[in-house]
C-alpha cells in the first residue's frame, strides 16, 4: 500500500479546519452547536476521527511533522468549540457582536410636531403666500404695549387685576403683565418700521380663565396687521377669505357683525362658515387714528387693518376637536392623530 502524502494529509487538515470554524460560529443554538460537535469531534465518526486514520497511512519519515498538523488542528478545533459555548451560554447580549440581520427590525416611532405648532406653521406659510412677514414680540409686557398704545385707558375693564396676569415682581409705577393679546406686536412693529406693513405674528396670550372646553388660561392668538395707502374693510375680508379657505380646504364664507375694540374703528367680529357651521374666529377692524399716532404715524396720511383670531379655535374647527384642552393635556392618544 502506498503511503498518503503528507500534502494530501495537510489538505485534509486545512478543509477540516475551515469547515469547523464555519460551523462552530455559525451555530445559533445548543443543538446546532452538538450537532457540529458530533460532525467535528464526535468519538465515533467525527471527521477529525477519519483524518486521525489517515495518520497512520503516512511515511514513517512524515509521520511527526502529520502529526504535529493534526495536533494543532485538533487544539484549534476545540478553541473554536469552547468558544461557541460560551457565546451560547451569555444568551443574546452576548451573541450581539453577531447581529441577526434576519429578524424582524425595531420599529422606532417618529414623533411629529404637536397639532397647535402645526397650524401655527401652516398659518405662517399661507399668510406668507400672501406678503406677510412673521414677526414675534415678548411674552411679558409693559402697559404701554398691552394696553396705553391700543387706546386701552387706565379705567377699562380689560385692564383689571382680576382679568390680567400681572408680575408681582414688577409691581410698581408701570407694572408688567403676561401679554393678554398679541396685538401687542402690532405697537412693536410700527414703533420701529415705517408703513407700509405686511405682518403676522403667532403666540401664546394669557388670562385668568379657568379652564372649561373652550376657555384655558394660556392659548395663542393669530394677528394680523396691513399698512397701506387704500386699505379697506373689503381688503381685510378678502385677505380672511383667503387665508381661512387655504387653510380649512374649499369654501368658506366670512361674516362681520359690527363690534368694539378700543384699537380698530369700525371693529368687527369675525365669523367663519365651513361645512355648515358658523364659528366666531375673532375680531378685527380698520386700524384706530388713536394707534396710528401712537407709534407716531400720520393716521391722515396711511390707514390698513388689523385682526386677531385664536389658534386654538382655528385648529379645532379644522381638526374636529371638541374640547380646547385636549390640546395641552399631552395625551398621546390624542397627539397620535395628527
Ligand atoms: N386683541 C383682540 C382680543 O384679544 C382681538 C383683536 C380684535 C385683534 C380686533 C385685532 C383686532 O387686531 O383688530 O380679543
Amino acid at each position: 500500500m502506498t503511503a498518503v502524502p503528507l500534502d494530501a494529509f495537510r489538505a485534509e487538515l486545512e478543509t477540516l479546519r475551515t469547515a469547523a470554524a464555519t460551523a462552530l460560529s455559525a451555530a445559533a443554538d445548543a443543538a446546532a452547536l452538538e450537532a457540529a460537535r458530533v460532525e467535528f469531534v464526535g468519538a465515533r465518526s467525527g471527521r477529525l476521527k477519519a483524518i486521525q486514520k489517515l495518520l497512520g497511512g503516512l511515511a514513517a519519515a512524515d509521520k511527526p511533522a502529520g502529526g504535529k498538523l493534526f495536533n494543532d488542528v485538533k487544539g484549534e478545533i476545540a478553541a473554536l468549540l469552547d468558544a461557541a459555548q460560551s457565546r451560547l451560554a451569555g444568551g443574546p447580549a452576548a451573541e450581539s457582536g453577531g447581529i441577526d440581520v434576519t429578524l424582524p427590525g425595531e420599529h422606532f416611532r417618529l414623533g411629529h410636531l404637536h397639532p397647535l405648532t402645526q397650524t401655527i406653521r401652516r398659518v405662517q406659510e399661507i399668510m406668507g403666500r400672501l406678503g406677510f412677514e412673521s414677526v414675534d414680540g415678548p411674552e411679558v409686557e409693559d402697559q404701554w404695549h398691552n394696553f396705553e398704545a391700543l387706546a386701552i385707558p387706565a379705567e377699562h375693564p380689560a385692564r383689571d387685576p382680576l382679568d390680567n396676569f400681572y408680575l408681582a415682581v414688577a409691581r410698581g409705577a408701570d407694572p408688567l403683565l403676561l401679554r393678554s393679546q398679541t396685538s401687542t406686536v402690532q405697537i412693536r412693529v410700527m414703533e420701529n418700521r415705517e408703513p407700509p406693513l405686511r405682518i403676522v405674528s403667532l403666540g401664546r396670550v394669557y388670562r385668568p380663565d379657568t379652564a372649561d372646553a373652550t376657555h384655558y388660561p394660556m392659548f395663542h392668538q393669530v394677528e394680523g396687521l396691513l399698512i397701506e395707502p387704500g386699505t379697506t374693510m373689503a381688503h381685510l375680508k378678502s385677505v380672511l377669505r383667503l387665508f381661512a379657505s387655504s387653510f380649512l380646504g374649499g369654501d368658506v364664507h366670512v361674516r362681520f357683525r359690527p363690534s368694539f375694540f378700543p384699537f380698530t374703528e369700525p371693529s368687527v367680529e369675525v365669523d367663519m362658515e365651513w361645512g355648515g357651521r358658523w364659528i366666531e374666529m375673532g375680531g378685527a377692524g380698520m386700524v384706530d387714528p388713536a394707534v396710528l399716532e401712537a407709534v407716531g404715524y400720520d393716521p391722515d396720511a396711511v390707514s390698513g387693518f388689523a385682526f386677531g383670531l385664536g389658534v386654538e379655535r382655528i385648529a379645532a374647527r379644522r381638526y374636529g376637536v371638541a374640547d380646547l384642552r385636549d390640546f395641552y393635556r399631552n395625551d398621546v392618544r390624542f397627539l397620535r392623530q395628527f
